[in-house]
């Protein structure tokens, strides 16, 4: 291998090019779904690819001539921060230039003083101040009014809202989901993917009558990578001269919940580390590492918890499935059953745990290498 060859994985970021294994049916799927204005929920763990997915598959679509729009609303906390994302991402779309000074001219008779230090050309920093002085019923009607304006950015209009369950989690008496609602109807121009890693609030959103988006939207689930992820890491690895055992890499994918993240972080390192023939023992060696290099943030986040809280997630993460075995209950010292369904529900609020599909007794980690270390912390078997 030569100094100079680059790392063929990359972890954290949204990837694409070689570094990003296309999905195809999951695109055909929704293409198809889109394309009949039927909008679309992506619902899948985090780290598990939708962000590259849903930039990949815009990009296909920009390519046959629809306009297409990504608002990432992972961070954000108020309706100025959703405002701030929505004119980002028009922003990012240099077309829309003018349309977008225009609609600021109007929002600006609303709220004359604002302006002055606005500039929408060169997107300066002023321009999140800038809202920031707009009072809050301001902030409303300019999110109204720049939905409305999706009505003319074109005949076919995508508008991608990523890790949408945060609109959930504005306290707003659900003013923000009502308003997206409305305008599902308003604008017979565009169709809206949503994706979201949060599936108990996004089941509640989506599946409670008396919410606004109740059953608006089809949901799919972000399917795990089949075979074939597993061929194209040791195809990666052999880039670069490294053979893989295929076997490793199918033992790495269970041990971080089938995680592509977590899968390219860990061959990420063996790479660095100048391995030329990589097994399972390897790969389990990265992740001890790297688990146990987050200690201090783990056991902070142990430390806020209840003892009872504590107790569960050992539980969850040592065993599987049937969590609420008898025996089981016993050998986590785990008061009672419904004790054990509270503290679980506890864990979901804080988004430490998430529900694996419908089945009650089984629950899965929002960070699968935190229920690594766990394990590591923690093994029942070792610590008699
Ligand atoms: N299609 C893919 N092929 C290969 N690796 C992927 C793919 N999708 C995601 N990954 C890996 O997962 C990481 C996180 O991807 P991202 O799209 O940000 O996930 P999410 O939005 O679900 O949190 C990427 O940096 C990459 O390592
Ligand atoms: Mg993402």
């Amino acid at each position: 291998m030569s100094k100079l060859a680059a790392n063929p994985f990359k972890f954290g970021d949204p990837v694409d090019g070689d570094y990003y294994l296309p999905r195809p049916e999951l695109s055909v799927t929704i293409r198809q779904f889109l394309e009949n204005r039927i909008h679309v929920v992506l619902m899948g763990p985090r780290r598990f690819g939708k962000t590259s997915f849903v930039l990949n598959l815009l990009d296909e679509l920009a390519k046959e001539g629809y306009v297409c729009l990504l608002v990432d609303i992972f961070n954000i906390t108020s309706h100025r921060d959703f405002l701030y994302q929505l004119l980002r991402a028009i922003r990012a779309k240099g077309i829309f230039r003018d349309k977008l000074k225009s609609w600021w001219k109007r929002i600006s008779d609303i709220v004359p003083k604002v302006t002055a230090d606005f500039d929408l050309v060169t997107g300066n920093s002023s321009f999140g101040f800038t809202l920031g002085k707009l009072p809050e019923e301001d902030v409303k009607s300019a999110i109204q009014d720049l939905l409305e304006g999706l009505s003319d950015l074109g005949a076919r209009v995508i508008v991608a809202l990523d890790e949408f369950q945060k609109i959930s989690e504005i306290d707003d008496k659900g003013w923000l989901e009502a308003t997206i609602r409305t305008h599902f109807q308003k604008l017979t121009n565009v169709s809206f993917l949503f994706t979201g890693s949060r599936k108990s609030l996004i089941s509640e959103m989506l599946n409670n009558s008396s919410r606004p988006l109740y059953r608006s939207c089809q949901i799919i689930e972000f399917p795990a990578f089949g075979p074939e992820f597993t061929d194209w890491v040791v195809q990666r690895f052999a880039t670069i001269g490294i053979i893989c055992e295929k076997m490793a890499i199918e033992n790495l994918r269970k041990l971080v919940q089938d995680t592509p993240n977590y899968v390219q972080m860990v061959c990420f390192h063996l790479v660095a580390q100048a391995r030329t023939k990589i097994r399972s023992k390897d790969m389990e060696e990265v992740l001890e590492t790297v688990s146990r290099q987050n200690a201090y943030a783990y056991q902070t986040l142990l430390n806020s918890l209840t003892l009872a809280q504590q107790r569960v997630l050992r539980l969850a993460a040592n065993e599987r499935q049937f969590l609420f075995q008898k025996d089981l209950l016993i050998k986590y010292e785990i008061r009672s059953a419904p004790a054990l369904h509270s503290s679980i529900n506890a864990l979901k609020t804080k988004a430490i745990l998430d529900e694996e599909g419908t089945n009650k007794g089984k629950v899965l980690f929002d960070d699968p290498l935190f229920a690594y270390w766990l394990r590591l912390c923690f093994d029942p078997i070792k610590r008699v």
